[in-house]
C-alpha cells in the first residue's frame, strides 16, 4: 500500500446560514455542504475531483488547505492537521482558485514571486532555479513585467500557478484552474501539470468542470454530490456507469433538412446551416465525420465532450438533460423528418 498523504475519516462542514425570513425576523439554517466524507491519496497521486455545483468541492479543498475547520471527522495531510497547524503545511502545499487570485493586483508578476520567495524564505539558489524553470515551462517571459491587473484570465492563471509551486510544494490544490481558459492556455496548464506531476511526484488534487482535465491527466476520479462520495474510480468507468454523449457540431453550406447519420449518432438540433449530432462519448467522431463529409457539404466542424454535469446527471439519476443548446434565441426544434 502507498503512503496515505491525505486522509479524511468522516468529515463533515456543517455551515450556520441566517436568512431574512420577513420584517425583523431572521431564521437560522444549517447547510451540510461536506458529509461524512472519507477518502485516502497516496502521495504523487492526481486525482480529479469532481462535482456539481455545490456539491462541496471547494469546502473541501479550502479544509484540506486549513481555510475552514471541519465541523466534524478527522482530516490529515502529510499527518497534519490543517486547520491546527496551518502555518506549517503552507510550505508544503500550494493551491489555485481558479475564480480568484493570490497574486498581488497592482504589482507586475514577477514582485509577487519576489514577495513569495521571502514569505516562504526559499532559498536563492532553489527560488531562481524554479522561477526559471516556471517562467519557461509557462511561457511567463513577456509577463513578468506586467501589473497582474493587465493580464488576460489565461495568463493570470499560468501566473497563479507558478506562484503555487515556487516553493516545491508536495501537494498542489487546483480549484478550477482551467475555468474560462482558451484552448492554448488549457493545454498548456495540462502539459505542464502532467510534468510536474511526473517529474516531482507533486500530489495534486484537481476540481474542474473540464471532463478533457480530467481525461487526460487523472487515472483516478472522485465524483462528490450534496457534499458525499458517490464515485471512487477510472474515469472509464465513471463513462460506464452514466454512459455519455458527444455532440458533434457541423456548418453545412446551406439549410439543409437534418443529415442522415449513422445510428446511434443522430440529429438533435438544426439551427440555419448548422446542426448538432448526439453520438456515444465512447465512439470516435473520426468515422463520423468521415461519413458526413461524404454526403454533405461540410464548411465547419467541432466536436463538444459532454459536460462533467451531463455525465454525473446520468450517473447519478438516469438522465441526462439534452446535450448542450446553442445560446442563439431563435433556435428550433428538430423539424420533423420527411
Ligand atoms: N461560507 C459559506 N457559508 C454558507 N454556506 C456555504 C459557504 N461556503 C459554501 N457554502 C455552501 O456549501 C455548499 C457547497 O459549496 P461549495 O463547496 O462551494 O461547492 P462546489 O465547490 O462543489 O461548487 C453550497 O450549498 C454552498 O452554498
Ligand atoms: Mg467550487
Amino acid at each position: 500500500m502507498a503512503e496515505a498523504f491525505i486522509e479524511l475519516d468522516r468529515v463533515e462542514k456543517v455551515f450556520e446560514v441566517r436568512r431574512r425570513a420577513g420584517f425583523l425576523r431572521r431564521e437560522r439554517r444549517q447547510v451540510r455542504a461536506v458529509d461524512s466524507l472519507s477518502f485516502t491519496v497516496a502521495r504523487g497521486e492526481m486525482v480529479g475531483y469532481i462535482g456539481p455545483n455545490g456539491a462541496g468541492k471547494s469546502t473541501t479543498v479550502k479544509m484540506l488547505t486549513g481555510i475552514l475547520t471541519p465541523s466534524a471527522g478527522r482530516l490529515r495531510v502529510a499527518g497534519i492537521d490543517p486547520s491546527r497547524e496551518r502555518t506549517r503545511l503552507a510550505h508544503r502545499m500550494g493551491v489555485v482558485f481558479g475564480q480568484r487570485t493570490t497574486l498581488w493586483w497592482d504589482l507586475p508578476l514577477i514582485d509577487s514571486y519576489r514577495l513569495m520567495h521571502r514569505m516562504y524564505r526559499i532559498p536563492d539558489a532553489r527560488y531562481r532555479e524554479n522561477l526559471d524553470r516556471l517562467v519557461e515551462l509557462l511561457g511567463l517571459g513577456e509577463l513578468l513585467d506586467v501589473p497582474v491587473r493587465q493580464l488576460s484570465l489565461g495568463q493570470r492563471m499560468r501566473g497563479d500557478i507558478a506562484a503555487a509551486l515556487l516553493h516545491d510544494p508536495e501537494v498542489l490544490y487546483l480549484d478550477e484552474p482551467t475555468i474560462g481558459l482558451d484552448v492554448i492556455s488549457r493545454t498548456r496548464v495540462r502539459d505542464f501539470l502532467r510534468q510536474v506531476n511526473a517529474e516531482r511526484a507533486t500530489t495534486v488534487l484537481l476540481t474542474t468542470h473540464d471532463l478533457q482535465d480530467i481525461e487526460q491527466l487523472c487515472s483516478r476520479v472522485m465524483v462528490i454530490d450534496h457534499g458525499r462520495l458517490v464515485y471512487d474510480g477510472a474515469l472509464a468507468g465513471l463513462h460506464e456507469v452514466g454512459e455519455s454523449e458527444r455532440t458533434l457540431v457541423v456548418d453545412l453550406e446551406r439549410e439543409l433538412p437534418p443529415i442522415e447519420a449513422p445510428a446511434p449518432a443522430r440529429v438533435v438540433r438544426v439551427v440555419g446551416p448548422r446542426q448538432w449530432l448526439a453520438f456515444p462519448a465512447s465512439e470516435s467522431a473520426a468515422g463520423l465525420v468521415a461519413r458526413i463529409a461524404a454526403r454533405y457539404p461540410l464548411v465547419d466542424l467541432s466536436v463538444r465532450e459532454p459536460d462533467i454535469e451531463a455525465v454525473i446527471a446520468k450517473m447519478l439519476h438516469g438522465t441526462e438533460g439534452t446535450p448542450e443548446p446553442p445560446p442563439d434565441r431563435d433556435a428550433s426544434p428538430v423539424p420533423e423528418s420527411s
